[in-house]
C-alpha cells in the first residue's frame, strides 16, 4: 500500500481522538430494526438507498466508522466489507459484531487506496465517510475500479449549499447568504479542527464522474420538508459499471 497522502495521515489522527465520542451513536444504529439515515434520521423506506435485494451480494462501507451501515447491510444478507482509516473506530465496530454475533471483514485503510481487486463488489456506500473525508478525486474513481459491472455507489454526505452558507465556526444555522465561491470548494480545514473535509459541487461530481467514463448520472429530489435528496447515477463505460451517487442536501 502507498503512502498516506497528508490529509489521510491528519485525518486519521483525527478521529482517532474522536473515536470515544461515536461510540454511544454506533451502539444505536447497530441496534435499530431498520435503517434510517442523515441528521433528521430518514428511514430507508423514504430514501432506499440501500439495493432492495442484497441478499448474496458483495458490498463495501468506505470509511464504515463503527460500522452500522454494514451491519444493515449484513443482517440484509450481502457479504460485507469494512474499511476505515481509524483502528479506534474499527475497534467499536468488532465489540458490536461479536455482541450481535454478526462478523465480516473490517480493514483498517484509507478509501482512496482499497486492498481489494477491481470488480470485488456490487454495492458500495459511504454515510458521511469516505466521502466528507477522502478525496473525491481519489475514492471515487477507486470505488468506481472496485465496482462490478453495474455495481452501485451511493453515498450521504453534508449538504453542498450548508457548506456554501457556513461561517468559519460552521455554526448552524448556516448564514442565508454564501459564504464561499461554488468554483473553489474542493478541501476545507475548518478553524478549530483538526481534520480534512472534501466538498464538491453537484456539478464538480457530475463532470469529476464522466471524467472516468461514468455516464446514466442525474440528480432526482426526493424527500419533503427541510429536506432535499438528490441523486446522481452514473454509469462507468470503462467497466461497464453502473454507479448511483446519491446524496442527502439536508439544509434547504
Ligand atoms: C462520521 S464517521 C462516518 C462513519 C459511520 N457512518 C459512523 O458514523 O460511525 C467518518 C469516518 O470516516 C473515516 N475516514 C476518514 N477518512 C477516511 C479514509 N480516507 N478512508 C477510510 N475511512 C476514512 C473516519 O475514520 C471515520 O470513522
Amino acid at each position: 500500500m502507498n503512502e498516506l497522502p497528508e490529509h489521510v495521515r491528519k485525518n486519521r489522527v483525527r478521529w482517532e481522538a474522536t473515536a470515544q465520542s461515536y461510540v454511544a451513536a454506533g451502539e444505536g444504529a447497530w441496534n435499530l430494526d431498520s435503517p434510517c439515515w442523515g441528521i433528521w434520521g430518514t428511514p430507508e423506506s423514504k430514501l432506499h438507498l440501500l439495493p432492495a435485494d442484497l441478499v448474496g451480494r458483495d458490498a463495501i462501507e468506505l470509511g464504515c466508522g463503527t460500522a452500522y451501515v454494514s451491519a444493515w447491510m449484513a443482517k440484509r444478507g450481502a457479504r460485507v466489507v469494512g474499511i476505515d482509516n481509524s483502528e479506534s473506530q474499527l475497534a467499536t465496530a468488532r465489540r458490536l459484531q461479536r455482541e450481535y454475533g454478526l462478523e465480516f471483514p473490517l480493514v483498517h485503510g484509507n478509501a482512496e487506496d482499497v486492498p481489494y481487486p477491481d470488480c470485488s463488489f456490487d454495492f458500495a456506500i459511504s454515510e458521511y465517510g469516505a466521502c466528507l473525508w477522502a478525496d473525491p478525486y481519489r475514492w471515487i474513481p477507486e470505488t468506481s475500479r472496485l465496482l462490478r459491472p453495474h455495481g452501485r455507489l451511493v453515498f450521504l454526505t453534508n449538504s453542498f449549499l450548508h457548506t456554501l452558507c457556513a461561517d468559519e465556526r460552521e455554526s448552524y444555522p448556516a448564514h442565508e447568504a454564501l459564504q464561499r465561491s461554488a468554483f473553489e470548494i474542493h478541501e476545507i480545514r475548518w478553524p478549530g479542527d483538526s481534520g480534512v473535509e472534501f466538498h464538491l459541487s453537484h456539478g464538480r461530481l457530475d463532470s469529476t464522474a464522466s471524467s472516468i467514463g461514468i455516464r446514466d448520472r442525474g440528480f432526482a429530489r426526493g424527500a419533503s420538508g427541510r429536506k432535499c435528496d438528490h441523486q446522481i447515477r452514473p454509469c462507468d463505460a470503462r467497466l461497464g459499471t453502473k454507479v448511483a451517487l446519491r446524496r442527502s442536501l439536508e439544509n434547504q
